[in-house]
């Protein structure tokens, strides 16, 4: 398909957008009325306050390469729309580490040992989890972290009907700020974070050795770290994956200037900016954008923010390791590589890592 049938289709999935649907019931017989109205997502958010977002992405477009913060993605949308990118034939990610969770989760579960508190970040749906789980002798709790709130908590209520036997205290926060994990009512032997989906890769190296330095405060000496790791390989297999026939990745994209319309009233034109995903080599990293179709001008919060026909704002990187340019990332942070899982196609890895 053209790359404008993609985009066109990505924005049909986006052009969906919120309904509100008044219910309300008679005062005899309980009889419910239900109307259906259409409100201009800027009106809506003109009604409420500003996200507090707000600053961090007029900061970013206010920079000579606009940027947005890619954890913007997950709103309720966008984590329905990942998990579509989940099932992808080009997403070798998540297929990948599925196998390696479903072949080695009982060696992983070894060497994590008896009566931890499990803390996962970026939990999205808490699928991976579920092999460890199997596996884990006597966990104290688990503690699902995630940005995105609504989607945590159905994927937390799924999991609680799946393992009655373990406490589960999801934890809606973002895992780049402070925040502070409930204390299990068993006392742990020891904390580990599991890290799956590559997420470390969002963050620039040395973003990412402070992102595993505060990982280490977390779990402090004798605690670990099992982070799922995507590994350098052929460009066009990276480009396939981050540029689908089926526009998901697009619309995922796109979602992110659709949600700042509704939530923050901002104006994007979303039938203007077009998603390109592009491999750099001297980075080993993927960079996503958004591109202007045209010279065109968008506001946010007072803020206007002009582009030319071509620029473009990048929304998130994703950077591949090999296992050693990981584990030296892993050492500034003050942890030592344990094991490593890959694939025979040396496609990904999943490595536990331990704070000495
Ligand atoms: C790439 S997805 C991975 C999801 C899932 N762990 C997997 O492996 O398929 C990234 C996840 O991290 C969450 N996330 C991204 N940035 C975050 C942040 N700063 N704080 C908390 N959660 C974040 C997103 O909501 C999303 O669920």
């Amino acid at each position: 398909m053209a790359i404008h049938g993609i985009q066109a289709r990505a924005r049909r999935q986006i052009a969906s957008g919120p309904r509100f649907t008044t219910v309300k019931m008679t005062s005899r017989g309980g009889i419910q009325i239900t109307l259906t109205t259409t409100f201009s997502d800027n009106a809506e958010a003109g009604a409420r306050a500003l996200p507090g977002y707000v600053d961090e992405v007029i900061e970013g477009l206010s920079t000579a390469e606009k940027t947005l913060p890619c954890k913007l993605f997950y709103d309720e949308r966008g984590s329905g729309l990942f998990d579509q990118i989940c099932e992808l034939d080009e997403y070798y990610v998540t297929r990948t580490e599925n196998a390696l969770m479903g072949a080695h989760a009982g060696e992983m579960a070894e060497a994590i040992g008896p009566g931890c508190l499990l803390i996962e970040y970026g939990a999205g749906s808490s699928t991976k989890i579920r092999s460890l789980l199997d596996h884990l002798r006597d966990p104290a709790a688990f503690v699902p972290v995630d940005i995105s709130g609504e989607h945590l908590v159905r994927a937390a209520d799924e999991l609680k009907a799946s393992y009655p036997d373990v406490e589960i205290n999801p934890l809606v926060a973002d895992f780049t700020g402070s925040f502070d994990v409930p204390a299990p009512l068993i006392e742990p032997a020891r904390s580990v974070v599991y890290f799956p989906g590559s997420t470390i890769g969002n963050f620039a190296p040395g973003d990412a050795s402070k992102l595993l330095k505060t990982i280490a405060e977390r779990v402090g000496l004798g605690g670990g770290l099992l982070i799922g790791v995507d590994l350098d390989k052929d460009p066009d297999v990276l480009h396939a994956a981050y540029n689908d026939r089926k526009g998901v990745t697009a619309a995922f994209n796109l979602n992110l200037l659709v949600r700042l319309n509704r939530e923050a009233g901002a104006d994007f034109n979303l039938s203007c900016f077009t998603h390109r995903a592009a491999y750099n080599p001297e980075s080993s990293r993927i960079e996503m954008r958004l591109y202007s179709d045209r010279r065109q001008t968008a506001q946010i919060a007072g803020h206007r923010f002009d582009f030319d026909m071509g620029e473009s704002i990048l929304t998130e990187y994703s950077h591949k390791y090999t296992i050693e340019s990981f584990g030296r990332i892993a050492a500034e942070a003050g942890f030592q590589t344990r094991q490593v899982w890959t694939d025979a196609d040396g496609l990904f890895s999943v490595q536990y890592l331990e704070l000495d």
